[in-house]
């Protein structure tokens, strides 16, 4: 069908703590699938050092395919509080071109929504905040893009305002989730979870799919390494998750979204069928 595209949806590579295997496997899968598209939806790095920085670069110009990269909270500098309020994307220079990019191909479009704040009035400044500039951005570019268009709306954080402890994953989600489904927009894609979904989200307005990808690094959550593939037929949008243990996707997805991104601990936080929990998280320095 000519409607028809492949995208791949990968998320929280870390470089710094990535799961060589993982990527030298997804690298091999994009030269031989050539996917329309990819979707990297934040994380790229650890710690936004320079030299982690580098190293997505370099696998990032690799890649035989159109990427665009979304910022997470993990890619903003971390130690360098100067640089992080005044120049808060200069180490992605040698991707620039890539960040925040949005690919619009015939009746398929990524959109960016950027959900990382280089600050915020509350304590946790890693959960997600949608700025009225960032959704109005997004917004705007999903009324531009050609009739008969679907947009899929790239985000770091999951667009799901209230966590089960009563403190908002994303601030301004709940909004932009019913933005989003006055547009019609096809799905959310987004990552920061480690763990992969696929869930419908209610909202005043309709419903609205969120798609979650797994991680490429050591930081699993309750699944091993993953990615998402989605394939577009112009009617439906199915969800693969890929990953080197040939788990089955129902068993790599959790059914709901946790409050954060860290590995369950407690009872009650929402575990993949797989159940892969680390005991304790891999170091980070
Ligand atoms: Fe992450």
């Amino acid at each position: 069908m000519a409607d028809s595209k492949l995208l791949f949806h990968l998320s929280d590579i870390h470089f710094g703590l990535v799961d060589e295997r993982a990527i030298a496997w997804v690298e091999r899968e994009i030269r031989e699938r050539r996917p329309d598209m990819v979707a990297i939806t934040g994380d790229l790095t650890m710690r936004a050092r320079q030299r982690e920085f580098d190293a997505a670069t370099e696998w990032i110009t690799r890649l035989e395919a159109p990427v665009t990269v979304d910022v997470g909270n993990h890619d903003l500098p971390y130690f360098n509080l100067i640089e992080r309020f005044f120049d808060p994307y200069r180490r992605f220079h040698g991707m620039k071109d890539l960040v925040e990019r949005e690919i619009v191909l015939p009746g398929l479009a990524l959109v960016p929504l950027n959900t990382t704040a280089r600050a915020q009035p509350r304590f946790n400044w890693s959960k997600g905040w949608v700025s009225k500039g960032a959704l109005h951005r997004c917004l705007a570019a999903i009324d531009a893009l050609p009739t008969g268009t679907r947009a899929l709306v790239t985000v770091h954080h999951p667009l799901r305002e209230v966590g089960t402890k009563g403190t908002a994953l994303t601030h301004g989600g709940g909004h932009a989730l019913d933005e989003l489904a006055k547009r019609g927009a096809l799905a959310v894609l987004s990552g920061h979870v480690h763990d992969a979904f696929d869930i419908m989200e209610q909202t005043p307005h309709g419903p609205v799919r969120m798609i979650g990808a797994g991680t490429l690094s050591q930081r699993i959550r309750s699944t091993p390494p993953s990615f998402n593939e989605l394939h577009w037929d112009g009617e439906q949008l199915d969800v693969r998750v890929r990953n080197l243990e040939h788990v089955d996707t129902r068993a790599m997805q959790i059914d709901d979204v946790p409050e954060d991104a860290l590995p369950p601990r407690e009872p009650g936080e929402p575990v993949a069928p797989v159940g892969r929990v680390p005991p304790s998280d891999p170091p980070v320095y």
